[in-house]
């Protein structure tokens, strides 16, 4: 079967490079790309090279006017949950890049996308690596009782923490349960100073994030035990390519999902 997929975010970054990567694949037709900078124009163009009958909408809504099997989103945080309900809306299965939404968030698309019988991937990194560190953590969790978790990105990305650092601090907490773990040492709400300077709290595990020049994307999940720690940390390079895989992955085998699965670990491990 060809599926019939639709890129958000088909300009920018990471969707430029999905755009080839999905017109190559033998299983894979693009029938729609969303841009407002590129609205109504031939998508081969507006990358600059030939054109490939794939029309550019403005909206996700508009792109979705046409027959699609799976939306994949790499567009930015204030407009993906929308897009991620115009897909669930339409029954059109949705894999999810853009970080920036929250584990509230999350449940509700859960919650509407398991009603409406569509499937939704979402992963806060489609790296293989990142996700070998996901599932590292997973496993750690379950035997340490303590953990931070420590986010770095270059100063212009305009959420925080990183997608990569929430998915990893929502999803270790819940690995923590019984309640009470992460074990925080001195009570978080009782700090003297200032408190922000002990990072936010997010499904219980403290997330520190740095945004400096000279950074590109890291995420480090620290464990600390009574004279030892461990160190797990995952560095991505510049190159968007790193991400193409596993998105992949997730396209062809959301349509077999229904309600939400997070974290590219999940599907492979
Ligand atoms: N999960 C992962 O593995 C992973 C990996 C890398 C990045 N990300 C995340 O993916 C997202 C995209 O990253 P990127 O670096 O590719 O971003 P980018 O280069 O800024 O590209 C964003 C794309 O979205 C489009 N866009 C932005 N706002 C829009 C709107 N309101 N309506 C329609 N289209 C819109 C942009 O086109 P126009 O401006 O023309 O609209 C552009 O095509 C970010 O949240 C990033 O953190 C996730």
């Amino acid at each position: 079967m060809t599926l019939k997929v639709c890129i958000a975010g088909a300009t920018g970054w990471v969707g430029r490079e999905l755009v080839t990567a999905v017109r190559e694949a033998d299983d894979m037709h693009l029938v729609g790309a969303v841009s407002r900078t590129a609205a109504g124009r031939d998508l081969g163009e507006a990358l600059g090279g030939h054109p490939n009958g794939v029309t550019v909408s403005a909206t996700t809504e508009e792109a979705l006017k046409t027959d699609t099997d799976v939306l994949i989103d790499y567009t930015k945080p204030d407009v993906v949950k929308e897009n991620i309900m115009a897909g669930i809306w339409s029954g059109t299965s949705v894999v999810v890049g853009t970080s920036g939404l929250t584990g509230a968030d999350y449940a509700e698309i859960d919650a509407v996308a398991s009603d409406e019988g569509v499937g939704v991937i979402a992963s806060g990194n489609f790296s293989l690596t990142a996700s070998l560190l996901q599932h590292f953590a997973m496993i750690a969790a379950q035997y340490l009782p303590s953990w931070e978790v420590i986010d770095y990105a270059g100063p212009t990305k305009p959420d925080a923490p990183s997608g990569t650092a929430r998915e990893l601090a929502e999803r270790l907490s819940e690995q923590g349960e019984p309640q009470g773990r992460p074990e925080i040492g001195y009570p978080i709400d009782q700090i003297k100073g200032s408190r922000e300077a002990r990072g936010g709290t997010l499904g219980g595990t403290q997330v520190h994030s740095v945004r400096l020049p000279g950074y590109a994307l890291s995420v480090e999940n620290i464990f600390g035990l009574p004279g030892e720690r461990l160190t797990l940390r995952h560095d991505a390079g510049t190159s968007a390519g790193i991400y193409i895989d596993g998105t992949l992955l997730a396209t062809r085998r959301v349509p077999e999902v229904r309600g939400l699965i997070r974290g590219l670990d999940t599907l492979l491990f």
